[in-house]
């Protein structure tokens, strides 16, 4: 693909992206790209700095450096309020819900976070509600729909969250680590989610520590590793790359030998 082909094609491009904190480097020099229609999958070890990725191009972070395009136009630094009307919806580690509003509050309020133009099937409907409602239902959420989100253990919270994103069907969703603190009864429907959603041109990026579920969604992977790309391909590709190996494996061994 061509340097104007792969910019068609882009739902994002990142460029050098770099952030310190407290003058310790988090991201330096970061490309990638999202491809309009695909799922990449965002890996590596804890500290790696793959939130902060996702925290900067959604705008929860101002990065220092580099650029970040949303469908060929620059979001660098814009709040995540003005990227999010673009047709991005974003799922957070550490979930973040305001514990007095019901869950059908929280439902209502993502849905209202999209403007029409940019859901990925065109205006907004009823059934945007309905089918993040349905998600509540698959995720054993139904009769807590009334109560106040406060209540809600830790792995309810991030299925609330999720419900949320995927009945709003953004053009593009991120999910920092979805899977992480869900029953594994719930990994496969989530993976269907994914999968369906895909299917009807919804873009992803996903963060997310199970290998198995990146080898079964994501057609490429970008590998972080201490702040910098380590290596981006296949998920067959990257498992194989002893880079990746050592970046994972190599110091959770030294670790068990300690
Ligand atoms: N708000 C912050 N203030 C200070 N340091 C931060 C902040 N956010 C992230 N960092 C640091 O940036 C680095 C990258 O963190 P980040 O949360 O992006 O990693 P991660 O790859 O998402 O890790 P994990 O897999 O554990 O979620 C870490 O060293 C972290 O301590
Ligand atoms: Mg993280």
């Amino acid at each position: 693909m061509n340097a104007s082909q792969e910019k068609a094609s882009a739902a994002l491009q990142v460029r050098g992206l770099g952030k310190s904190f407290m003058g310790v480097a988090a991201l330096q020099d970061v490309d990638f790209t999202l491809t309009q229609g695909t799922i990449l999958g965002l890996i590596g070890p804890n500290g790696s700095g793959k939130s902060t990725a996702l925290d900067c191009v959604t705008g929860f972070v101002r990065p220092d450096a580099g650029q970040i395009l949303l469908d060929g136009r620059s979001v660098f630094g814009k709040a995540p309020h003005t990227i999010a009307r673009s047709g991005l919806a974003r799922t957070f580690q550490t979930v973040r819900l305001y514990d007095e509003l019901t869950l059908d509050e929280h439902i209502d309020l993502a849905l209202r976070g999209l403007t029409r133009s940019k859901r990925s099937h065109g205006g907004r409907r009823r059934t945007d509600t309905d089918r993040a409602r349905a998600w509540l239902t698959l995720f054993g959420l139904e009769r807590l729909r009334t109560a106040p989100a406060g209540i809600l253990s830790y792995g309810q919270k991030k299925l609330l969250t999720l419900a949320s994103v995927l009945g709003a069907q953004p053009r593009i969703a991120m999910l920092d680590e979805p899977l992480a603190g869900v029953n594994p009864r719930v990994i496969d429907l989530i993976l269907d989610a994914v999968l369906q959603a895909n299917r009807e041109g919804q873009t992803f990026l996903i963060i997310e520590h199970n290998v198995e579920f990146i080898t079964s969604c994501c057609s490429s992977v970008v590998v972080l590793d201490a702040g910098r790309k380590l290596a981006e391909g296949p998920p067959s590709v990257i498992w194989e790359d002893p880079a990746v190996y050592e970046a994972f494996l190599g110091r959770k061994a030294e670790h068990n030998a300690n």
